[in-house]
């Protein structure tokens, strides 16, 4: 089998779905089911029709796009990752993963390989949290990680339902139905840019990842006293936003002091009501990120965030309530991906580092429904989730090419 990927082509379709932003370039911006996110679906569904696949979407708006393999019944394998964009972001978080494993695809195809399982490529709905608050919504359902009920009632800042919005968006099935059956899958791996800096450091070409870190979110809500910014008197103030201060400086000693360079914590929303220059904040609505890799050392991070809330609410007379979102658990990824991936490695002669994963992907939920593994390209800097994220034509080229590789041992 002679594989070989179309460099031009994958990175010209990677400049295109760019496109579709509700910023300007190299900015990107592509948030769940609004109008820029249905025509890149639009656009991403006519490519995956052009090399043959079989298209269908779920309740959710899930895209599978299926290369029926010879024992059509049988378990297929997986591939894909997200194309949504969180607010300023940039080209290549999750789309590397899907226009590079449709490229992958096609190398299989153009190589002759037929595949004895399906492949499948998955365009997951709303990996990013920020229209629904909560990541991976797409494989938190096909996982059933997260039910149906409580899925529909989530709603974005304008009070709309998931339900509402992904109806309204031309996805119109029961969302009960998003579960995937037993057996679905026999596979699934995911190709990514790291967002880390680690790759590009130690000048290793590839990551197989072994881990995936737990993340966890919540917002806490402080309610202090407003008024008059010239007529209240500083020994008098409950001032929402000092009270919300000393919190978001907690969170950052509580990641620190555990030690260890896998504990992250990030306060990334503040939100202020009023909001007006000579008014003082009555209400502060914080939204944190808290992540490790060890489960029991981040949940001990989450219980000190809560005292120390609890000890600002005392001292300055505010009120404090925590709203958990999400708080799961880390997953290890398979023995069999990961050879799959480090023989593929091996074959095109490419080093890789195995390394964890500080990001969440759908790879976390994919992971509770099969063997789930992930590989790894280099990132410029580790900048990811801002404009200037940048991989080269070559990294994404020899990814895609590692996943063609590991695709068809997982597929024969
Ligand atoms: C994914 O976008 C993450 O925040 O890890
Ligand atoms: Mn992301
Ligand atoms: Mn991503």
């Amino acid at each position: 089998m002679k594989l070989s990927i179309e460099q031009p082509r994958l990175i010209s379709e990677i400049e295109t779905i760019a496109g579709f932003s509700d910023a300007e370039s190299p900015a990107v911006t592509r948030v769940v089911f609004t109008a820029n996110d249905l025509k890149a679906r639009a656009w991403l569904t006519g490519r995956c029709q052009e090399a043959g696949l079989e298209v269908r979407n779920d309740a959710i708006g899930n895209i599978f796009a299926r290369w029926v393999g010879s024992e059509r019944s049988a378990p297929a394998i997986g591939t894909g990752s997200h194309i949504d964009a969180i607010p300023n972001a940039g080209k290549y978080d999750g789309v590397v993963g899907v226009l590079g494993g449709l490229e992958a695809i096609r190398a299989l195809q153009r190589s002759k390989f037929k595949p004895r399982h399906s492949i499948e490529l998955l365009v997951f709905t709303s990996e990013e949290p920020t229209r629904f608050g909560i990541g991976c919504l797409g494989s938190r359902l096909l996982s059933g990680v997260l039910s149906p009920e409580a899925a529909a009632i989530l709603t974005d800042k304008d009070s709309e339902t998931v339900d509402a919005v992904r109806r309204r968006a031309g996805f119109s099935g029961e969302l009960c139905n998003v579960r995937l059956p037993v057996d679905y899958y026999k596979a699934f791996v995911e190709l990514h840019i790291e967002q880390g800096p680690l790759l590009e450091r130690e000048r290793i070409p590839l990551g197989i990842v072994t881990r995936i870190a737990a993340p966890a979110s919540l917002c806490i809500i402080i309610e202090g006293g407003g008024g008059h910014a010239g007529g209240v008197l500083m020994p008098d103030r409950r001032d929402a936003l000092c009270a919300a201060s000393e919190i978001i400086l907690a969170v950052e000693k509580a990641a620190r002091d555990t030690g260890a360079i896998d504990t992250v914590a990030t306060v990334g929303i503040c939100e202020v009501f009023p909001g007006a220059v000579n008014s003082i904040p009555s209400r502060v609505r914080l939204s944190l990120d808290i992540r490790d890799t060890n489960l029991s050392r981040r949940n001990e991070v989450l219980r000190a965030i809560e005292r120390a809330a609890q000890n600002v609410a005392g001292k300055r007379s505010v009120g404090i309530e925590s709203q958990p979102i999400n708080a799961d658990a880390p997953a290890d990824c398979a023995s069999r991906v990961k050879e799959a991936l480090s023989d593929a490695c091996g074959e095109h002669h490419v080093p890789f580092l195995s390394m964890v994963s500080r990001a969440y992907h759908d790879s976390l939920f994919m992971s509770h429904v099969t063997a789930t593994g992930m590989l790894f390209i280099p990132c410029r800097e580790g900048f990811s989730h801002r404009p200037d994220e940048y991989a080269s034509p070559e990294d994404i080229a020899r990814g895609a090419l590692v996943l063609a590789e590991a695709l068809a041992k997982l597929a024969a």
